[in-house]
C-alpha cells in the first residue's frame, strides 16, 4: 500500500487533467493505496513572499493558510501525481504557486515516485516545451523517478478527453502505482 498525493492545478472543475486524475485515483485505490486528490482552485493558498522567514525558523511559512495541510499531505506521500493545463506554453499558476510554497522544505523534498498528466488543446510537442517548471521542481526532490506522463493533447473544451481513450489509461496507470 502506497500513499499517492494527486496535485490536480486546473482551474476547470470539469476539466480534463481533473477528469484523468479522479481516474488515476480510482485504479490506484482499486488496489487499496491511500490517494489524496487536491483540486487547488478549492484552496486558498497565498503566493510565496520570499520573505525567507521560513529558511530563518525551521520551515514556517509566514502565511497560514491551506498550504501547511498540503505540505504535510506531501511529506507523507510516496507518489506525487502532477497535473496542470497548458498555459502560454507553461504551467498554470495554480500549480507554480503550489511549487514556490513548497520553499519551506526545499532542502527536504524527499524521495517520491512521480507522475505528469497534462492536458493542452493544441499538440503534443507544445506540451513536452511546457514543462520546464515541473521538471525543475522535480529535479529538487532528493530522490525520485518519474515513472509515467500522460499528455491529452488537442482538447481545448472542458471533459472532451472523455471521448478519448485516456480516461482508461489514467486508471491503469493508477492500478500500477
Ligand atoms: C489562459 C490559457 C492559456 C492557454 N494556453 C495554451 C497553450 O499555450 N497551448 C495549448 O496547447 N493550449 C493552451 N490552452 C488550452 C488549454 O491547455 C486546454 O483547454 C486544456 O485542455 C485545459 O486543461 P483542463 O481542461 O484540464 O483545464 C490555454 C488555455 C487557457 C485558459
Amino acid at each position: 500500500m502506497k500513499k499517492v498525493l494527486i496535485i490536480s492545478s486546473s482551474p476547470r472543475k470539469n476539466g480534463n487533467s481533473q477528469l484523468l486524475c479522479e481516474k488515476f485515483k480510482e485504479g490506484a485505490e482499486s488496489q487499496g493505496n491511500e490517494v489524496c486528490l487536491i483540486r487547488l482552485a478549492e484552496k486558498n493558498i497565498g503566493f510565496c513572499h520570499a520573505c525567507d522567514a521560513c529558511m530563518k525558523n525551521g520551515g514556517i511559512c509566514v502565511l497560514q493558510d491551506d498550504m501547511r495541510e498540503i505540505l504535510e499531505k506531501y511529506k507523507e506521500a510516496d507518489v506525487l501525481v502532477l497535473s496542470t493545463p497548458v498555459y502560454f506554453y507553461g504551467i498554470s499558476a495554480q500549480m507554480k504557486t503550489f511549487i514556490d510554497r513548497t520553499y519551506p522544505i526545499w532542502q527536504h523534498l524527499g524521495k517520491k515516485e512521480v507522475y505528469y498528466i497534462v492536458s493542452a488543446g493544441l499538440q503534443r510537442e507544445i506540451i513536452e516545451r511546457s514543462l520546464g517548471d515541473l521538471d525543475g521542481f522535480v529535479e529538487h526532490l532528493e530522490e525520485y523517478e518519474i515513472k509515467g506522463k500522460l499528455y491529452a493533447e488537442n482538447v481545448m473544451e472542458a471533459g472532451k478527453v472523455a471521448k478519448t481513450a485516456l480516461p482508461e489509461k489514467a486508471y491503469v496507470m493508477g492500478q500500477m502505482v
